[in-house]
């Protein structure tokens, strides 16, 4: 039998650095969860649309089911698992959960590092910047409204958080 066409990939998920075989065609969102056990990044629509694969690369809020994982080699990823810490949930977590921005939870995680990575940007929205910078991720369940509450909540929170 002839050995798989496979390239060493070297990543950084959630501070922690992994060497994984992968294949020329393996999407990031497929090694993530299948090889590496990372289940945060959820496997929705696998065409850009709904956002339920968000992750964080270097920084950047990206898809994964449309970033290839050789395209990753030598990145830092986070994925939702990375936000909070087994004590103490992340302010923007506390925020969804107490404001009942979630549901079924498919989208959740996606939703949780587009907001991160929103509010690094702009620390202090307005519902309607709220509701734009959120079109990229799709929730079937919520009607939005309480996600852009947890959103307000989760900004006003990281501002008191971050100032004591
Ligand atoms: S699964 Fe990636 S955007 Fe839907
Ligand atoms: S909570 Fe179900 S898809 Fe958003």
């Amino acid at each position: 039998m002839t050995a798989q066409n496979t390239t060493t990939v070297d990543v950084t998920v959630n501070g922690s650095e992994h060497e994984l075989e992968v294949e020329p065609r393996t999407l990031l969102v497929h090694a993530l969860r299948e090889e590496l056990g990372y289940t945060g990044p959820k496997v929705g629509c696998e065409s850009t649309l709904c956002g339920a694969c968000t992750v964080r690369l270097d920084g950047d809020v990206v898809k994964s089911c449309t970033v290839l994982a050789v395209q990753a080699d030598g990145a830092e990823i986070q994925t939702v698992e990375g936000l909070g810490d087994d004590d103490e949930l992340h302010p923007i977590q506390r925020s969804f959960q107490e404001e009942h921005g979630l549901q079924c939870g498919y989208c959740t995680p996606g939703m949780l590092l587009s907001t991160a990575s929103f509010l690094e940007e702009n620390p202090d929205p307005t519902r309607e910047e709220i509701r734009e910078a959120l079109e990229g991720n799709i929730c079937r369940c919520t009607g939005y409204h309480n996600i852009v509450n947890a959103v307000e909540e989760a900004a006003d929170k990281l501002a008191t958080e971050e100032a004591r």
